[in-house]
């Protein structure tokens, strides 16, 4: 893409940390209160991801995919997020998958803003987990390091602007840019077999604009876009950068990691779908002959 051709495009945030440290809780507080054109809770999300605003600015968030989901994403050389949230409890401080989460965001090579979470909680100690982030490497701003932390509580609601508005500001000086104007790239999230609509894949999209119609390939699956779905379960014809859509129209159910790319010409996409079934038949029999 031309340098004038990139605009500015929402980030793409996970929200990783300790069982029970409150990562679904984070997220459906921010669901709840700041997605765009909700009524106040009541909305039912239909997929794994969804757009809040901050003060005219969205971010798309990544509901937890889980640590399976997000290593076979990066063992596949998938990178979907762009910043991460690492959530941990200020009574609990860090753990083993707090631990891990780190590891994963500084192997991505992603911004890490750290919510301190609970901090409501009579036995809370941030300044503990400012201690222990320090021995990862992560050193807290108040202490004259780089690395932004924000004491929330989810559960009631506390410094939760303040937190999506840090996440607004680490977006901005990453300058994260799409063109807007090309044909769509993009990663399935998530994707299964649907009894009534056949294959349904989450697609996140990095670059350019899907829309119906277009010719799709995922792995070893192709297809082409029949009907768009977003977060609300309503039905759209375009999906621009950062948007996350739940695609019909693929022939098999891709993989969740799959890079997604939108072709002009059916024939072709169709021969290298096959292309690559065939490899992949190929090394499985190799495999099962050793
Ligand atoms: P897993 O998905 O199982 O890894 O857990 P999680 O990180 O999504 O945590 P979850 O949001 O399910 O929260 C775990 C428990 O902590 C629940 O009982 C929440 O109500 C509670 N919790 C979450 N946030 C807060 C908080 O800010 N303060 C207090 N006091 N409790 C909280
Ligand atoms: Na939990
Ligand atoms: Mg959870």
């Amino acid at each position: 893409d031309k340098a004038e051709d990139l605009k500015l495009r929402p980030p793409i945030v996970t929200v990783m940390g300790h069982v029970d440290h409150g990562k679904t809780t984070l997220l459906d507080v921010i669901r709840q209160s700041r997605v765009a054109g909700s009524e106040a809770g009541g909305i039912t999300q239909h997929i794994g991801a969804y757009q809040a605003e901050v003060n005219n600015k969205k971010i798309t968030f990544i509901d937890t995919p889980g640590h399976e989901a997000f290593t076979a994403m990066r063992a596949r050389g998938a990178q979907i997020t762009d910043i991460a949230i690492l959530v941990v409890a200020a009574d609990d401080g860090i753990m083993p998958q707090t631990e891990e989460a780190i590891n994963h965001a500084k192997a991505a090579g992603i911004p890490i803003i750290v919510a301190i979470n609970k901090i409501d909680k009579a036995n809370a100690q941030p300044e503990r987990v400012k201690q222990e982030l320090t021995e990862y490497g992560l050193v807290p701003e108040d202490w004259g390091g780089d690395t932004i932390c924000v004491p929330v509580s989810a559960l009631q609601e506390q410094n939760i602007d303040e937190l999506l508005e840090m996440v607004i500001l680490v977006a901005e000086m990453e300058e994260l840019k799409a063109n807007p104007d090309r044909l769509a790239e993009g990663i399935v999230i998530e994707a299964e077999l649907d009894k009534g609509r056949g294959p349904v894949a989450t697609i996140l999209i990095k670059n350019g604009t899907l829309k119906v119609g277009d010719t799709l390939l995922a792995g070893t699956t192709c297809g082409r876009v029949r009907a768009m779905f977003n977060e609300y379960g309503e039905n759209v014809n375009l999906a621009g950068p950062a948007a996350a859509v739940e695609v019909l129209g693929f022939n098999d159910v891709p993989d969740a990691g799959n890079f997604v790319q939108v072709l002009e010409d059916e024939k072709q996409a169709r021969d290298i779908a096959a292309e690559r079934q065939a490899k992949k038949r190929q090394a499985e029999l190799q495999q099962d002959a050793k």
